[in-house]
């Protein structure tokens, strides 16, 4: 075992360190204030963050899981409808669809991005005959291929419903932030996200003033005007207390998406010298057995919410274990794809192999890269990585 600090996948009380002050200020702004649900601060919170993201409309909502049932919700998804979504992703990206009684269609990732393939969507839209949805996931904070995907829905006459649960920050363009080009973009505001509420949180970006009322409505169970529900929809209202807070993060936010920037191009860089090669590569064809993640092309930028590596599947868990052996966490997003989860498995379809997806389950690993990673930290992990890739690779071969 190691005597060093362990370095976490991420420490939240060293991240609200810096700004305790505030945060604890906040919190007892709402406790003095009395408007607990909804209110003043919940609006604050929903223009801030539709002036950060360049939205015209951010409505803010119990979780990102709910942003999305909100949002498809309000593109009529309902029974028997099929909405086409990768498999690669969190559960809610797909229960969200199956829980209004509609189908998740799984549509493979593209190899270079691990994103929801544009091409192989085509393919699978033309057999479709209930579709009422495309929605792509912006996965570990980058971008997927919005435009694409847009073009693609209008050609077809669906919306795009965009998962930015993970990318807030991210860019696809100079202005263009994550869940902005969309019909809808869902936003989490889990703890662990780049935007974090101390609690559950979500928001919901739109440009559409009609859908943006809608949204509204359906967040307060359907309700149109005092005392008057004009469809059923949920209770999801954003707490005040979380608003409050979340407005203290935000200010935060830009220099925590610098810090995690430099943390991943330091590991690009450091894993490329040492012979690893961007996803999309043969992992057999690299010097050292080992993918990181690309620089998304120019002009997208990346959230840099998870620094994720693929590595030979019969050296994963071995490598966790002696990584956690030298005081270095790591985590696995997603050991198992949506198609293969059994809550799902009468809701959902699987038109063709999800080749990709299968072997992103059994390589992928994510190491720490967040604004607390100091350079002696990543020196660390990179020196730990490579010398026991390098190491378990002569066990194996
Ligand atoms: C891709 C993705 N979609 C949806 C969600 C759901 O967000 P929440 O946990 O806020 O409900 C998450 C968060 O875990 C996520 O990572």
């Amino acid at each position: 075992m190691s005597s060093a600090p362990t370095i976490k996948i991420l420490d939240l009380p060293a991240l609200h360190s810096g700004i305790r002050d505030r945060i604890m200020e906040s919190i007892e702004r709402v406790v003095d204030g009395g408007q607990y649900v909804m209110g003043e601060e919940v609006e604050a919170f929903e223009q801030e963050l539709a002036r950060f993201t360049g939205a015209k409309h951010a409505i803010g909502c119990g979780s990102g899981s709910d942003a999305l049932s909100l949002s498809l919700q309000a593109a009529d998804v309902g029974p028997g409808d099929e909405v086409l979504c990768p498999a690669f992703s969190f559960f809610s990206t797909a229960s969200s669809i199956a829980r209004l009684g509609a189908h998740p269609v799984f549509v493979d990732i593209h190899p270079q991005s691990l994103n929801m393939d544009l091409e192989a969507t085509k393919e699978i839209v033309s057999e479709c005959t209930r579709l009422k949805a495309l929605l792509p996931v912006d996965l570990f904070g980058r971008v997927a291929q919005i435009d694409g995907f847009v073009n693609l829905g209008e050609e077809i006459g669906v919306p795009v419903i965009e998962d930015a649960a993970q990318a807030i920050g991210a860019r696809d363009g100079e202005l263009a932030c994550a869940g902005t080009k969309a019909r809808m973009g869902c936003i989490s505001f889990y703890p662990s996200k780049n935007l974090g509420a101390l609690g559950e949180g979500g928001a919901i970006l739109t440009a559409d003033e009609a859908v943006a009322e809608r949204l509204r409505n359906l967040r307060t169970h359907g309700q149109s005007a005092p005392n008057h529900f004009t469809e059923l929809g949920f209770n999801s209202r954003l707490d005040a207390l979380q608003a409050a807070i979340l407005r203290v993060k935000l200010q935060a936010l830009p220099e925590w998406l610098r810090a995690r920037k430099e943390v991943a191009s330091y590991y690009d860089a450091k894993l490329s010298e040492a012979g690893a090669l961007p996803w999309g590569s043969m992992l057999s064809q690299a010097e050292l057995p080992l993918l990181y993640p690309p620089t998304p092309p120019k002009p997208a930028q990346s959230a840099h919410h998870q620094y994720t590596i693929q590595v030979l599947p019969e050296m994963r868990e071995t490598l966790r274990s002696r990584l956690s052996q030298r005081g270095i966490e790591t985590a696995i997003y997603y050991a198992v794809g949506l198609h293969e989860q059994p809550a799902l498995a009468k809701h959902g379809r699987t038109p063709r192999p999800l080749t990709i997806t299968d072997e992103a389950t059994r390589s992928v690993m994510s190491l720490p890269c967040h604004p607390g990673i100091n350079s002696d930290a990543r020196s660390r992990v990179m020196t730990a990585l490579v010398e026991e890739v390098k190491d378990l690779v002569q066990l194996i071969r």
